[in-house]
């Protein structure tokens, strides 16, 4: 599949960078992109007006605003502050190209199939880590009184009778599939239970949205969640703010190992952090939770460690092409291992051979020598954070990279180069006229 079939914008933004280090100072994390996705989609859940803030201006939200107003809800938006206005009825058939863009689209199934008893849409996308599958989602919401027919296009849902309460047992504790699951069951009939629920702070997220609008949720955070169904829900009475970015922090903690220095990521939460923190202190990265974030501090080279990308609270798979640069110039040999998607995962260790790593992938394991240095190169973002990563590993490397296809980076970061350029890196922005980002 060609990476960058979703990326309409030709030619291709690059950034430039030079070895940067040591970083200083403070930075400001955005709001979870795979929070604010599943928040705007909830808004369809009740009729009115959402209010959502620091809704932050990356590509993957202009991707579900498209989505809402095909659904025929309203956006207006002041700043940050963004007002999505749910309609009575909604349109239920999302048959626009945006749907294909992203993950995240697939959120969509539930709010449409509870508010207007059916839904139809194309096959959500994203980046492309081999299948991803949404038997999960469709065997879900069968247990609650939908049928479904899935053809070349796409997949309709519908549900005759309404959708009513039922125990739901996920063969694997699936991120969107929670969340899908939660918006079912919050306007059907009786109670829903989740027995190996996703555990994401993002999960929680949405339910702290889905409370604020009048939902009865329980359990969320940990893999048994129970929620009684309500004839209907209202927006929030005041406006939502979502968590912060973990894999924003996650991108700030990596470059600080990699150029050294000290930072603060302000509004970071170490609790959303945990297992990434032991890791970061395992390979020499001092962290610190401080009054309001983390410090976070590297001097020496980093030591080599293994890592298990595995659901939350385990590493996220999110992190791995970041953690695979830091470890790329680490001393030692780590091995790292994609548990949640396929090897595709790693494809981007090819572009960080160019710069001269020293990567072997093994099945689903990826082997990694630690070099003393990179070397700069022209490399390519082949997706969000392997896109990031590249960014970073070039701040690391001796002489200059250029890295192509930024777009990527820009589907999941607002600011990532204005940021990283606050704390001391070198990265110079050539944004081509018909680049809209
Ligand atoms: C979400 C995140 C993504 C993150 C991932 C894992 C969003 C928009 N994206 O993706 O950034 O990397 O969680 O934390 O929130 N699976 C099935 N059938 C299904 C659903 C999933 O087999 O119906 C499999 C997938 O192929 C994958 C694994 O389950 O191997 C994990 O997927 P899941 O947790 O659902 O990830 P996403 O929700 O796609």
């Amino acid at each position: 599949m060609d990476p960058d079939q979703h990326i309409p914008n030709r030619p291709r933004e690059i950034w430039k960078l030079m070895r940067s280090g040591p970083l200083l100072g403070r930075v400001r994390l955005q709001p979870a992109k795979n929070s604010v996705l599943k928040l705007l989609a909830a808004c369809l859940l009740a009729e009115g007006t959402h209010v959502l803030d620091e809704v932050p201006g990356i590509a993957d939200v202009g991707y579900v605003r498209d989505i809402l107003e095909t659904a025929g809800a309203g956006w207006a938006q002041e700043g940050r502050r963004v007002f999505v206005k749910s309609p009575a009825q909604p349109n239920p058939r999302l048959d626009i190209p945006a749907v294909s863009s992203l993950r995240a689209s697939v959120v969509f199934l539930a709010p449409l199939l509870a508010r207007c008893g059916t839904v139809s849409m194309p096959f959500p996308g994203g980046d492309d880590f081999g299948l991803r599958p949404i038997d999960l989602h469709l065997s879900a919401l069968a247990l609650m009184g939908a049928e479904f027919e899935v053809n070349g296009s796409g997949v309709k849902v519908w549900a005759r009778q309404g959708l009513r309460g039922a125990r739901i047992v996920l063969e694997y504790p699936s991120h969107t599939a929670t969340d899908n699951i939660m918006m079912a069951a919050v306007l059907a009939k009786g109670t829903t239970v989740i027995v190996n629920a996703a555990r994401e702070p993002e999960v929680s997220d949405l339910a702290d949205f889905l409370r604020a609008m009048g939902a009865r949720i329980e359990g969320d955070g940990t893999s048994h969640v129970s929620i009684e169904g309500t004839d209907s829900l209202v927006p929030a009475p005041s406006p939502f703010v979502p968590i912060p970015d973990r894999v924003e922090a996650a991108t700030f903690m990596t470059a600080c190992a990699l150029c050294k220095g000290s930072i603060t990521i302000e509004n970071a939460r170490p609790e959303h952090l945990e297992r990434l923190i032991e890791k970061f202190d395992a390979m020499g990265v001092r962290c610190v939770a401080a009054s309001q974030g983390l410090e976070v501090a590297c001097e020496a080279r980093l030591s080599a460690v293994d890592v298990p990308s595995l659901p939350y609270p385990g590493i996220a798979t999110d992190y791995l092409p970041l953690l695979t640069v830091a470890l790329s110039v680490a001393e030692g040999v780590s091995v790292i291992t994609e548990n949640v998607f396929g090897p595709n995962r790693f494809r981007f260790v090819g572009e960080l051979a160019k710069m001269g790593a020293d990567i072997t992938i093994e099945g689903h394991h990826a082997v990694v020598r630690g070099v003393p240095s990179l070397r700069g190169a022209a490399v390519k973002a082949l997706d969000v954070r392997a896109g990031a990563a590249m960014v970073l590993a070039g701040l690391a490397a001796e002489g200059q990279t250029v890295v192509e296809g930024i777009e990527h980076v820009r589907r999941g970061y607002e600011a990532l180069a204005e940021k990283l350029v606050s704390l001391g890196a070198s990265i110079e922005q050539v944004r081509p006229p018909s680049a809209t980002g």
